[in-house]
């Protein structure tokens, strides 16, 4: 597939009609408009055009032409790069023709006989929706690289705490197995995988030596500790499509029978992904063991889970987490994201962006 050129200056686009007289309106027409034209007398000049000469940016073709018609043309060009919108060019009420040619992928038709401004009204448009697909596209390849930032930042941000070596991190693969086994979309594991990750942000506001102290908390010392789901909540105030990230950092140390902190909330009233959170948190906590708590075996911390179910946490969250473990097997192995980041690297490379 050729690089979308779509940021070049000048749109490159491909003619292809076997009339002499229509190449060269066309080809006026949109020169005239800033477009840079390529022309093609026949369908078998322009499916070579198309492979020869990659990164055009519009595809206009006519019909009725030798080798290879202009529906074969738009299938062509689908093959060879599906964001190259495609238009064709009808006799004025050949619908039938139209709707064949979109079902092959065109983008819009013009009807014979059409003047200049037409011709580049319609152009105008199919070009704004290929802006509008390769936008899309870098997105998707965003948002993953933005979650893997989230989860850099998490575990630099955790450094600051003693004993949470990629915490975050193992935080993110089992709350994203929790999620997949209670059945949870895509938009619902994506808020929890982020929540997950940034569950302890808010102890960037929480002194160095509380977080290190390497004995129990006081009261007041706890006080201060028991601030962060709020502060971590407040950070992220400003991202309004985060909201369901903040409840998760806001509440993933509410208790389900409504004795945690900050307010208490009970059972179905704590938010899913903050309950999930929580199970897999305290889990972790307990199997990699804090300066004042040395770390437990596996099955010592599931059965603190299954002692807490209906007081600390979520039955339902206990149960599918204790699930994926037994199918997991090592504890410690199942998140991996150096595949995650080989993926992101091939769909980056495959884009070319
Ligand atoms: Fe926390
Ligand atoms: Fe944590």
């Amino acid at each position: 597939m050729g690089a979308p050129s779509i940021l070049s200056i000048v749109p490159r686009v491909l003619c292809a009609d076997d009339d002499r007289l229509t190449r060269r309106f066309l080809s006026e027409a949109l020169a005239g408009g800033g477009y840079e034209v390529d022309t093609a007398a026949d369908g078998g000049a322009a499916c070579r055009l198309l492979e020869e000469r990659p990164g055009f940016d519009l595809l206009i073709t006519d019909h009725s032409m030798p080798v290879a018609t202009g529906i074969e043309v738009i299938e062509h060009s689908q093959r060879v790069d599906p964001t190259v919108p495609c238009i064709i060019v009808t006799a004025l009420h050949d619908l039938d023709l139209a709707m064949r040619a979109m079902r092959a992928g065109a983008v819009g038709f013009i009807p014979k006989p059409f003047k200049a401004d037409h011709l580049l009204t319609v152009a105008g448009r199919a070009l704004e929706r290929r802006q509008l697909a390769v936008e899309a596209t870098r997105l998707n390849l965003l948002v993953p690289m933005l979650e893997r930032f989230t989860m850099v930042l998490a575990n630099t941000l955790e450094s600051k705490d003693c004993a949470t070596n990629r915490h975050a991190e193992r935080l993110v693969g089992h709350s994203e197995a929790v999620a997949r086994e209670l059945g949870l979309g895509d938009d619902a594991r994506f808020s929890i995988r982020v929540g997950a990750c940034l569950h302890d942000i808010g102890k960037v506001g929480v002194p160095e030596t509380l977080l290190r102290k390497p004995g129990p908390l006081t009261a007041s010392e706890r006080q201060v500790m028991q601030l962060h789901p709020e502060i971590g909540a407040a950070i992220l105030e400003d991202i309004d499509t985060w909201e369901d990230v903040r409840l998760i950092v806001r509440h993933h140390h509410e208790h389900w029978n409504g004795a945690g902190y900050p307010l208490g909330l009970a059972a179905t009233d704590i938010p899913l992904g903050a309950r999930i959170v929580s199970v897999v948190d305290a889990f972790d906590v307990m199997v990699s063991g804090r300066a004042y708590a040395p770390p437990r075996p596996v099955e010592s911390a599931i059965d603190e889970l299954l002692r807490e179910r209906l007081r600390q946490f979520d039955p339902a969250a206990v149960d599918a987490f204790v699930a994926t473990l037994e199918r997991a097997g090592d504890y410690h192995d199942v998140v991996d994201t150096v595949s995650e980041l080989d993926l992101i690297a091939q769909r980056a490379k495959a884009f070319a962006i």
